[in-house]
């Protein structure tokens, strides 16, 4: 038995792409489960989940977290504005409520490498929110869970990752053939749960899960199969790709960021590569690998 027990557990954003798959997956692992959202969100949650509002005050989170376990930011990273910079001031109302686990909104890149924001500006807010657990680790746990790329998720934005599934075209960057993580939403909400379900193991840890382990030769062969049409297919290059993303970025084009992130998803930076460098925590965690093709399939019948 773990000395330290997870039963009650809120999640911020819990609306959003990754906060609704973790809501759905902390359900099924029963847990007593709150959301979070800001007094002017729209949002509405599943039955079985306690809604709660707040205007982000420091005296407001901190009543609302008296009584959780645990607090899981999914809060956006939209590159517009400070959502990712204002868990400080959320991690400090958790530590004065006495909160015991927070899990700050990671769920892609590895930030546990501090170059990752030379490649994904962004990631310089979530280092520093890293930073910041670290220095008040005796005072609340964390838990980083790194999934690399966010893979349906990914589908669903044309062009993103050179995948455009409506107009069945792809680009395939630097040969197709450079291996990435990629996990998919409902993986990252299962992912949460089974870490608060493993609270000792996986304390103050990187927790590296994925979905699979695919290239971009591979996705495309599965597409053109489930599909059963051939894609029309362009090459391009890594470097590229990533310099057209900064230059926009530069240029006060904030979604310059997606193909830097595209950049760092496929190799640069060797950043979601993680299987091979870092090892999974899938088997650790009871947290099984999904198959591609059927997730394809599956995916493909919902949303094509
Ligand atoms: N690796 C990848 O490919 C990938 C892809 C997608 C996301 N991610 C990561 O996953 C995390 C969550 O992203 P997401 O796409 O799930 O987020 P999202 O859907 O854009 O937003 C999540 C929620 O954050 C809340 N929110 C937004 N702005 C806020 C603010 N200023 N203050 C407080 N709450 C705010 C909203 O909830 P309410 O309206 O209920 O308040 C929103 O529904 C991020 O760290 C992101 O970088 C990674």
């Amino acid at each position: 038995m773990d000395p330290l027990t997870i039963k009650s557990v809120l999640v911020i954003g819990p609306s959003g792409n990754v906060g609704r798959s973790t809501i759905k997956a902390l359900l099924d692992e029963k847990f007593d489960v709150t959301g979070l959202s800001r007094t002017s969100s729209q949002a509405t949650l599943p039955s079985g989940v306690r809604h709660v509002k707040s205007d982000y005050s420091e005296a407001s989170l901190r009543e609302i977290f008296k009584g959780q376990d645990a607090v899981i930011s999914t809060i956006s990273s939209i590159v517009v504005g400070d959502a990712l910079a204002s868990q400080k001031a959320i991690i400090n109302a958790a530590i004065a409520a006495g909160v015991k686990v927070f899990f700050p909104s990671e769920y892609g890149i590895d930030t546990s490498d501090r170059s990752a924001s030379t490649y994904v500006p962004f990631l310089a807010d979530k280092i520093e929110i890293m930073d910041y657990l670290k220095a008040n680790e005796d005072k609340i746990s964390w838990t980083a869970l790194v999934t690399g790329s966010m893979f349906d998720w990914g589908l669903n934005i044309p062009g993103f990752g050179g995948w455009n599934l409506s107009t069945h075209s792809a680009t395939i960057f630097d040969g197709g053939n450079i291996p990435y993580e990629a996990t998919n939403l409902d993986q990252v909400g299962r992912g949460i749960a089974k870490c608060l379900k493993n609270p000792g193991l996986t304390r103050n840890q990187y927790v590296y899960v994925n979905s699979f382990t695919i290239t971009q030769n591979e996705v495309l062969k599965a597409l053109e199969k489930n599909m059963k049409e051939g894609f029309t297919v362009s090459q391009g290059s890594v470097e590229q790709l990533w310099k057209e993303g900064a230059s926009q970025v530069k240029a006060g084009e904030p979604l310059g960021v997606l193909s830097m992130l595209s950049g760092a998803i496929y190799g640069k930076g060797n950043l979601a590569h993680f299987s091979s460098t870092r090892g999974l925590w899938n088997d650790r965690l009871n947290l099984p690998q999904e198959s591609l093709g059927e997730f394809l399939g599956e995916y493909l019948a919902k949303n094509v």
